[in-house]
């Protein structure tokens, strides 16, 4: 196993001082580990959570692969149409997994350039639409109910784009990715001949960065998937360890419900010091609020706050707060012992003496030091952190972290007491939408959200 995870000071009495989990209540969920442990198996064995199998089944990868293999050279550009979780995966891995700054790189590079349109604002899809000529693109629409109206409507207009420049050759440009049979892509797709892959059922859409919603992509922007499948399947089998105690998933979502439940402390910080990795938090607030942040049985509120810093950029923007703010933080620090790239700062000239203590050193010691700093300076101000530990930023390790993730969120669900795989608060939003936006069988609630909506404009000011 590769990652590691130091929790020593998320522990009452660690070097924190004494915010943080007791040791009585770290030994009761150790007791109750092999009961939440035997309900995550089960849900796996019958088959109604399906993430923990995404690395074993190599098919989509191998299919995605020959894909974009046979396509090679044919496009400049990679246009994902989707959002939420459809989207989210994509963007943590592309930031992670392909070179930095590809994007930025035209001409010097033969790998296409990923424009995720994750948002219906008019001026995003404008902007795409002028930027990425349809001809030279291909559309990756990727929508697990195959309905999302956001999605539906990118794809409308890129299809309308499409359709002009390339005659009856549109369909070579467009790839779907959703249901097996629900929705309104998958009959399309299958009318027109389209190439499309399949989000398996039991994978809901923030747990399907590993499904072909972030392999075809990544196969198009070569990304290393068999080491990204080999990393998640190692994280997967680690999280599902009978030993509570060496089990990060455990570990982490045991500690992190406690802190907030026991402590106080329910906003969770995830402060990655790469710039590789800074997206990850994105994928990990969607993950940890839309699986966590729900009502119980007894209709009582829960869960987490999840909240992105990235180091060492939020130094000059947060830290203020989290040293000396309310103590309602636990920081989770990713830290990278090795990065895949390097550069020296050079010596001072005459005149700059002071910046002597920089000359010759490098920035990933200058990360480093900042990480371990922040890392120390928090706990000396006695806020509860931990630290994930990446030997590199790789395929393999990227899998493995997200499998980390989604275990522990898996794990959260039943220590919240919540479905972590249901997201109704998202589904009231669409519905909602779906009735302003005018759409057949939902005149109801057109009326009903019509009439609250800026019902109390006279307390408008400006
Ligand atoms: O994680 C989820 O289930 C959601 O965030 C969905 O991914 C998001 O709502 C988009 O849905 P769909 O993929 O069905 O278009």
């Amino acid at each position: 196993m590769a990652l590691k995870l130091d929790y020593t000071c998320l522990l009452a009495g660690g070097p924190q001082g004494e915010t943080g989990v007791s040791a009585d209540d770290l030994a009761a969920a150790e007791a109750a580990h092999g009961a939440r442990l035997g309900r995550l198996r089960a849900q796996r064995a019958e088959g109604s959570v399906g993430f923990y199998d995404l690395p074993d089944e190599r098919g989509p990868a191998r299919a995605a692969m020959e894909y974009a293999e046979s396509r090679r050279g044919h496009f400049e550009n990679v246009v994902v149409l989707g959002i939420g979780g459809s989207a989210l995966g994509t963007l943590a891995l592309h930031a992670a997994l392909s070179p930095p700054l590809v994007d930025h790189e035209r001409g010097t590079t033969n790998r296409p350039r990923l424009f995720v349109v994750d948002n219906v604002d008019p001026v995003l899809v404008s902007g795409v639409l002028r930027t990425a000529n349809p001809a030279r693109s291909l559309f990756v629409v990727i929508s697990k109910s195959g309905s999302t109206a956001e999605t539906m409507s990118q794809f409308l207009l890129f299809l309308e784009a499409l359709k002009v420049q390339l005659k009856d050759k549109w369909t070579e440009h467009v790839v779907v990715i959703t249901d097996g049979s629900k929705g309104h892509l998958r009959p399309f797709a299958d009318a027109h001949d389209l190439v499309s892959f399949t989000v398996p059922d039991n994978v809901g859409g923030r747990f399907s960065a590993l499904s072909a919603v972030g392999l075809l992509p990544g196969a198009c922007l070569g990304w290393d998937l068999e080491a990204l499948l080999d990393g998640a399947s190692a994280g997967r089998d680690a999280c599902l360890r009978d030993d509570f105690r060496d089990n990060p998933a455990a570990l982490y979502a045991t500690t992190h419900h406690l802190l907030d439940t026991r402590v106080g402390c329910p906003i969770q910080v995830l402060f990655p010091y790469s710039h590789q990795l800074r997206l990850l938090a994105d994928w990990q607030v969607q993950l940890v609020a839309e699986s966590l942040g729900k009502r119980t049985a007894d209709g009582v509120g829960v869960g987490p706050t999840p909240h992105k810093a990235v180091g060492a950029t939020d130094q000059h923007s947060q830290v203020q707060l989290f040293a000396e703010g309310p103590v309602d933080k636990v920081f989770t620090f990713l830290r990278v012992l090795e990065h895949t790239d390097d550069v020296i700062i050079p010596e001072p000239p005459p005149g700059l003496e002071a910046l002597d203590y920089l000359g010759g050193k490098s920035f990933a010691q200058l990360i480093d030091a900042e990480c371990r700093a922040t890392n120390i300076a928090l706990v000396d101000a006695g806020r509860p952190c931990c630290a994930i530990l990446f030997p590199r930023v790789s395929a393999a390790t990227v899998g493995e972290y997200l499998m980390w993730m989604e275990v522990a969120t898996a794990y959260g669900g039943q220590l919240y007491g919540v479905d972590a795989f249901d997201q109704p608060g998202v589904e009231a939003g669409k519905v909602a939408t779906y009735g302003l936006m005018g759409r057949s069988g939902f005149e109801a609630e057109a009326a009903r959200v019509s009439a609250r909506h800026l019902s109390d404009a006279a307390t408008l000011v400006g």
